[in-house]
């Protein structure tokens, strides 16, 4: 079977055991074709290349087939018109929401002794036109999903004038993401532009945004950092809804990482070190390529400091091919004592190709802490509508299904 033999060709971290038999229960028929719709030779569309790489994944992270139609349904709502552009058409727009310009991208979260969580990232204004019209589509289809699923938009309706303004600037201008579920309506997460009202303005824009919603020393507990890259918050059905504040960090090395955690008490330095390590690979002393980030949650006021710290890693620019990618991930999840198998699982829910032919399949590696839960591992997965990187030093031409 064909992708026995990908895991097989699988070179494992050099410090850690070979990558465990993939477990019976997560075994996956191999997707259709990308690009045609079998058999007919018409080309498929962006809706149904997602939709199914996302049916395929809700059967991973354990929801059974109903549930995994409904959330395909939910991705192509959430997706609207775009959803039905044919494949052989290029993007719609340069999202840089994912690589390759897929407006969608897929997260498996884990925790130990659980199936992972999934989520699925996208634009819903995509291709809608201007960045203005891109936001108001996007405040349309999450201000659609509060009505379906019975919750309230008011935080975000508290901050439209700051990130949804009339002409915002930027490279996007909404982005949600949905956690999905067993048995239940996802979570929605939104994602606005600190730079909407204008780079030199994204702080001011940020501190104003947590001062409205109540956080108001929040700002000046924030690690120093390169870039504000997103605004985020927390709608539906959460314990504890989150504000979120992500930075970018430029030539982040391990030791920089462990001292950008603002929580307390928090992880330890030397965890956060050890994830570094794991993720970037020993070669990768700085991130110099692409910025390392970090997230910064918040749910409380009276103690004025987060109590979330996420550190991602960008895995795709430190590594020759997704295989690699796949074997820095596995040993991450190996440390934390997390199964790895719906991960492995996920590589032929997704794709055809093998690992070594490509490289941002595997786009991000995460390390979340959130204080009083355990810590989660997350690997944010390419949907590849588009394009596939070709592995690093390989020929510069983009494979384009
Ligand atoms: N694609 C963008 C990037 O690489 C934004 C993004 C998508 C992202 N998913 C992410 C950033 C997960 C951090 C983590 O920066």
């Amino acid at each position: 079977m064909d992708h026995i033999s990908t895991y097989a060709a699988l070179r494992p971290h050099p410090s850690h055991p070979p990558i465990p038999a993939l477990a019976g229960g997560y075994l996956h028929a191999r997707p259709e074709s990308p690009s045609t719709t079998e058999d007919t030779g018409v080309p498929g569309t962006l809706g149904a290349l997602t939709a199914g790489q996302l049916r395929r994944l809700c059967g991973i992270a354990g929801m059974g087939p109903g549930e995994a139609d409904a959330h395909g349904r939910t991705l192509l709502q959430a997706l609207g018109p775009v959803a039905d552009r044919p494949l052989d058409l290029p993007p719609v727009t340069p999202t840089f929401l994912s690589d390759d310009h897929t407006p969608v991208e897929f997260s498996l979260s884990f925790t130990p002794g659980a199936a992972p969580a999934l989520r699925v990232l996208l634009e819903p204004g995509c291709g809608a036109g201007s960045p203005a019209r891109s936001g108001r589509a996007g405040l349309a289809a999450v201000r659609e999903m509060a009505r379906r699923w019975n919750f309230s938009t008011a935080a975000l309706d508290e901050l439209e004038d700051l990130f949804l303004p009339p002409a915002p600037e930027g490279p996007f201008a909404l982005w949600c993401a949905l956690e999905l579920r067993p048995g239940g309506a996802p979570k929605v997460k939104v994602y606005l532009n600190p730079a909407a009202r204008g780079a030199d303005r994204a702080t001011a824009t940020v501190r104003e945004a947590l001062h409205r919603l109540g956080h108001r020393q929040a700002f000046d507990a924030l690690p120093p950092a390169g870039r504000l890259l997103f605004f985020a918050i927390d709608l539906g059905d959460w314990d504890e809804p989150r504000l979120k504040v992500y930075l970018a960090h430029h030539d982040l090395t391990a030791g920089a990482a462990g001292g950008l955690c603002r929580m307390d008490p928090g992880p330890g330095e030397a965890e956060i070190r050890a994830f570094f390590d794991l993720a970037a690979g020993t070669d990768a002393v700085r991130l110099d390529r692409r910025p390392g980030q970090t997230c910064h949650a918040f749910t409380e006021t009276v103690t004025r400091r987060p109590s979330g710290f996420t550190l991602y890693v960008p895995v795709r620019d430190y590594v020759r091919d997704d295989a690699e990618a796949l074997a820095r991930a596995v040993a991450v999840l190996d440390r934390y004592g997390m199964d790895p198998a719906p991960l492995l699982a996920a590589v032929p829910a997704l794709t055809g190709r093998s690992l070594t032919d490509g490289t941002g399949l595997i786009a991000y590696l995460g390390l979340a802490h959130q204080q009083g839960r355990p810590p989660r591992v997350t690997a944010y997965l390419s949907s590849e509508a588009y394009a596939v990187r070709p592995p690093a030093g390989a020929p510069a031409a983009e494979a384009v299904h």
